[in-house]
């Protein structure tokens, strides 16, 4: 059975514990290198990883591209309008011929149950590049961040502002796993979903939900926003206007404890979900997080591939 990460639980709190080890090894042995420039052990020599977009993307898009080469491997990206998929191939059909053509599948979607379906029918491993429901990747490179930055995950403090988001999601998921908590300070209709909450907090993480974003902020080692209306969201004008109170600026960020970090996933709405002044501060942990796409994903590649 092929190993598939569509969500953190799929490799639990011991194995993402032994990816971001393993990623923080990775990118220590390789500082200075060209980007392109494989790693000596090429581990996934000979692999080729294939993705599908149905939606915008530039990180992911970029990071899985050069985690592939960096581990001696190459990859295919393929936007759904332009394949079958998009002409009505099923989802089914194109997982059996991709399993036939290439190693891993990596898939971006608005609708989670494609993302299932796809590994349903696969034969090689299927990775979650995001989808309305969550997006794992996206929070072992953050986890990565606060793991550099000197948080011991164990009892961290992490606030989040704004919308209830498939980011959210994936880090309350994180809070269970590894056992942190995270305070949500967002608008009444706006709260992550129910389903991570109760996980989280029967497998040993603390998750708060509050209206007020001073309650979330004070004394957290991280505070994290995302944008306030994700791709596909039909949002509009009120959903900006729920998430207004909810704006990272350096007063919010003075609340927080004196060595917290800034998280933000990426793109950024400058001016809404967080000012320039705070997102541009030293304390604010972005470019390292945008950049620890690539290492935290090329450990879980290993991962689905057996490697770790
Ligand atoms: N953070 C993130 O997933 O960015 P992209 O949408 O650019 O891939
Ligand atoms: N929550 C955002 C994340 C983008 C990387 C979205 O889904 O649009």
């Amino acid at each position: 059975m092929a190993r598939h990460f569509l969500d953190l639980s799929d490799a639990g709190g011991d194995a993402i514990a032994a990816m971001l080890g393993d990623a923080l090894d990775r990118k220590a042995a390789r500082v200075g290198a060209p980007k392109g420039l494989p790693d000596h052990d090429t581990p996934l020599h000979g692999r080729v990883l294939a993705m599908i977009f149905e939606k915008n993307s530039t990180r992911t898009r970029v990071s899985f591209d050069i985690a592939m080469r960096q581990l001696g491997g190459s990859a295919i990206i393929m936007e759904a309008g332009t394949m079958q998929l998009g002409r009505g191939e099923t989802v089914a059909d194109t997982a059996r011929v991709l399993s036939r053509m290439v190693d891993a599948i990596m898939i971006r979607t608005d609708d989670h149950g494609k993302a299932e379906e796809l590994a349903h029918h696969a034969t090689v491993p299927v990775i979650n590049g995001l989808t309305d429901r969550s997006h794992p990747c996206q929070v072992m490179a953050d986890l990565l961040t606060l793991i550099e930055r000197g948080f011991a995950l164990p009892g961290l403090q992490l606030a989040w502002l704004g919308d209830g988001n498939n980011v959210l999601n994936s880090l309350v998921e994180a809070a269970g796993l590894m056992k942190f908590t995270v305070r949500v300070a967002g608008p009444d209709g706006y709260e992550p979903d129910e389903g991570f909450v109760g996980r989280a907090r029967q497998s040993g993480g603390e998750v708060r939900l509050t209206r007020n974003p001073r309650e979330a902020v004070m004394g957290a080692q991280a505070v994290v926003t995302d944008c306030w209306v994700s791709m596909g969201q039909a949002g509009g004008e009120a959903q900006v206007a729920a998430m207004r109170p909810y704006q990272v600026d350096e007063a919010l960020m003075g609340a927080a404890a004196r060595e917290a970090v800034f998280l933000h996933c990426l793109p950024a709405h400058r001016g809404e979900e967080v000012t320039d002044a705070v997102i541009d501060s030293p304390r604010s942990a972005v470019w390292d997080e945008a950049e620890n796409r690539i290492h935290a994903q090329k450990s879980v590649l290993r991962w689905v591939f057996g490697q770790l």
